[in-house]
């Protein structure tokens, strides 16, 4: 069977060469999408990370594919309601780096509230050891609000419990026994907002969650509020961040993920092709929140520690077998 991988660093060939001795194997470097499509499109399951796009132009490309897996949790970036109308198995990576991302959110979390990042650029750039202007707050006693207390959020609410904070999360779906545990309240998203010092979003990007936080809730976010978001982009509007943060409202943002990460990525690419005015307009506004001194923005690697990959190659695999076994293995939730 031909197996197709993109986005590859290297490090995984030797590994994935071993464990399929038997089937005919592609490994790419780059990322799989409508601009960038491999010379061979024949390949039965093929893996992809991130910042790939596998959309129905994509799919059509690939007549004889059958399984495609995600390295990854986050499975927007596949249409899998087409994938679904072709037969096609989706698996993904569920739970490879809980405390993973939660361990960078609260990195994010530190970084913001004591200023770390400021600080040290400072004195790389200037040598300067002054003080001022790096004075932060404690997170002891402070509000957490987490958004979505799945597997990355509950070891948020765990993480943010051990630093002494108080801890309220807004989730469709609450587990009140984690709730007792953890001595954590649930509230609505408004009253989250409201009364949180500092926001972590760990819920899906889905079209429920698409703009949950906007130009008309963020008014409401308490004044002064940090927000993190390792989740995905679109989750929150580039725009009402620009404009809580021009009004104060947000003290400061960190974000690992941007509404339309490949557009930052691969900017010449982008502009060379026709574009809507929208997606020009959001490139832009990643830009503005780049240069704001209050904003830290990191390039999407809150998923990426030496344990984490180990776990989504070991998934991965794993998912590869089951499929030429006959027994997918994380499929994702719409196809189950
Ligand atoms: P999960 O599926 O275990 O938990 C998601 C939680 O969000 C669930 O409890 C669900 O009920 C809740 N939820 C759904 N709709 C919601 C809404 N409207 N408001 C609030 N909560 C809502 O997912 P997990 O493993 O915790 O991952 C969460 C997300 O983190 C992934 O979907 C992925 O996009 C992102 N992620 C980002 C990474 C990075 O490197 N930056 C790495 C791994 C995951």
């Amino acid at each position: 069977m031909k197996l197709a991988f993109f986005e590859l660093e290297g490090w995984e060939e030797k590994t994935l060469r071993d464990r399929f001795p038997h089937e005919e194997l592609l490994l790419i470097k780059d990322r799989l999408d409508e601009f960038h499509l491999p010379p061979q499109t024949d390949a039965e399951v093929i893996s992809v990370f991130v910042d790939s796009r596998v959309t129905e132009k994509v799919l059509s490309n690939f007549p004889a594919l059958r399984c495609i897996t995600t390295r990854s949790t986050g499975y927007d970036h596949i249409d899998v309601a087409e994938c679904k109308k072709r037969g096609i198995v989706v698996c993904f990576v569920p739970g490879y780096g809980n405390n993973t991302v939660a361990e960078f959110a609260f990195g994010l979390i530190l970084n913001l509230t004591r200023k770390i990042y400021h600080a040290i650029d400072q004195i790389k750039e200037t040598g300067s050891f002054s003080l001022q202007g790096f004075r932060g707050i404690d997170l002891k006693g402070k509000v957490l609000g987490v958004v979505g207390t799945g597997r990355i959020g509950k070891e948020s609410v765990r993480i943010g419990r051990g630093f002494g904070m108080k801890v309220v999360a807004f989730d469709p779906r609450p587990d009140a026994p984690f709730a007792a545990e953890t001595g954590m309240t649930y509230l609505s998203l408004h009253e989250l907002l409201a009364c949180s010092d500092v926001i972590t979003i760990h819920c899906p990007l889905t079209p429920e969650t698409t703009h949950l936080l906007n130009r008309d809730n963020i008014k409401t976010v308490k004044r002064g509020a940090y927000l993190v978001n390792t989740a995905r982009g679109p989750i929150v509007e580039t725009a009402a961040l620009i404009d809580a943060l021009d009004q104060g409202i947000l003290a400061g943002v960190a974000v690992d993920v941007l509404e339309e990460e490949g557009e930052i990525k691969d900017e010449m690419k982008f502009l060379s092709q026709a574009r809507r005015p929208e997606e020009l307009v959001l490139m832009l506004q990643n830009h503005m929140l780049m240069r704001m001194p209050n904003v830290l923005i990191t390039p999407h690697i809150a998923f990426n520690s030496r344990e984490a990959l180990m776990r989504i190659l070991e998934t991965t695999m794993e998912s590869i077998n089951g499929f030429l076994a006959g027994k997918p293995a994380h499929v994702v939730p719409e196809l189950r």
